[in-house]
């Protein structure tokens, strides 16, 4: 089934037709307590007006500087917070809309995954009683049943399934991520939001995690919304990446075309700062001036205009929307970077005199 709702971007899906999520105009703003007697509260924009769609089987990264709203976004989209504005669809059912009662059943299709292993495990519960309260409050199985589906979702993350009446401090960081993600498996979801799964694990067991999620993919037909500050880590488990930047999306692609061909200057920013193995492949990095800008009081325009080197005074006038450039590569940039085109080249072109109109 091939769901559209309203006028969104189009996108060229990876491996499926099927739209399983669709983020129309998500927003989600955080009011702080007032400190000014006059004037409204201050909010913090920390999800600004973000449309895009996941298809169904693939592993969408999200990548972007701390605080620019990837944590927030994945909460809202699982309505583990209510978002301000906009709707998320799943399938063809607003997920926004459900009352508290619909939500609560409609939960085992989709799930999320910590960044901290061990702060999302209750200490005082078994191994067998993390996943299994899962069972028990949806109602899926009991005594013997229960067990044997515990046993089997140990078996299936890698864990061994004697082990079910031992607690989590008793094992490593990188068993306790698999013992959350058997965890988030025990209802049989569609749709997984890992937020920074691996960010607190010792870099020699990142690889396993991030390999066992893909083996679960692929095994499980699981579609994931992956969350991560490590550009490499994304590039190896994603079909596609979206890059944020200050409550924004402002750029969306399938992995290669972004990592080989950026076109938003955020993310040949970001890419510069990569190391790379290829040394022939080496882009020279560049540092962008100044600091992220408060969420609570975004630029005008684009948001990036206050360290963007391409910047002119349109981009302080008009908000650039996401728009797709070539087929299945969008951008909210002004002055995209054509294909092939280095951040430094369209400086340097500027510097001479061919600036941005
Ligand atoms: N409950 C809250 N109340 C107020 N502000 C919040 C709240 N949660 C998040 N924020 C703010 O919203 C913005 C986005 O935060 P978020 O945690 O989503 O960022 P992030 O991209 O996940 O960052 P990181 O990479 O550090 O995890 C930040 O400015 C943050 O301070
Ligand atoms: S719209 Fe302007 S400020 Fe924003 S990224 Fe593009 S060139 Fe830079
Ligand atoms: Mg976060």
């Amino acid at each position: 089934m091939n769901v559209v709702h309203g006028t969104d971007h189009t996108q060229t899906p990876p491996s499926s037709e099927e739209v399983l999520i669709q983020v129309e105009h998500l927003q989600k703003y955080f009011p702080l307590k007032k400190k000014k007697i006059f004037g409204p509260p201050e909010v913090v924009k920390a999800v600004d007006d973000i449309s895009f769609k996941i298809y169904k089987g693939e592993t969408l990264g999200l990548v972007g500087e701390s605080g620019c709203g990837k944590s927030t976004l994945g909460r809202n989209l699982l309505r583990l917070q209510e978002p301000t504005g906009g709707k998320v669809f799943l399938r063809d059912v607003n997920f926004t809309d459900l009352s508290k009662k619909e939500l609560r059943s409609y939960r085992k299709h989709v799930q999320m995954i910590y960044q901290d292993p061990f702060g999302s495990l209750n200490p005082r519960f078994t191994v067998g009683q993390v996943i299994g309260e899962m069972l028990t409050i949806h109602k899926l199985a009991t005594g013997d049943a229960r067990t044997k589906k515990i046993k089997e979702l140990l078996a299936l993350v890698g864990l061994d399934p004697d082990r079910i009446d031992n607690y989590p401090h008793e094992f490593s960081g990188g068993q306790r991520q698999r013992i959350g993600i058997a965890r988030s498996l025990a209802l049989d979801p569609e749709f997984i939001v890992a937020d920074e799964p691996v960010s607190a694990l010792d870099v020699s067991v990142q690889s396993q995690i991030i390999n066992l999620l893909i083996r679960l993919k692929k095994e499980l037909g699981l579609t994931l919304l992956f969350i991560a500050h490590g550009l490499n880590v994304v590039r190896h488990i994603s079909d596609r990446v979206g890059v944020m930047y200050l409550g924004k999306l402002v750029e969306l692609s399938g992995t290669d075309d972004l990592f080989d061909h950026p076109a938003h200057p955020y993310t040949a920013v970001l890419l510069s700062t990569v190391p790379d193995a290829d040394p022939a492949a080496r882009r020279e990095r560049i540092v962008l001036k100044g600091e992220v800008p408060s969420p609570i009081n975004p630029p005008s325009g684009c948001r990036f205009r206050t360290r963007c080197p391409l910047a002119t005074e349109k981009c302080a006038e008009l908000l650039p929307e996401l728009e797709e450039i070539r087929p299945g590569h969008h951008v909210a940039c002004h002055y995209p970077l054509e294909e092939g085109e280095s951040l430094k080249e369209r400086i340097s072109k500027n510097d001479k005199g061919a600036v941005n109109l």
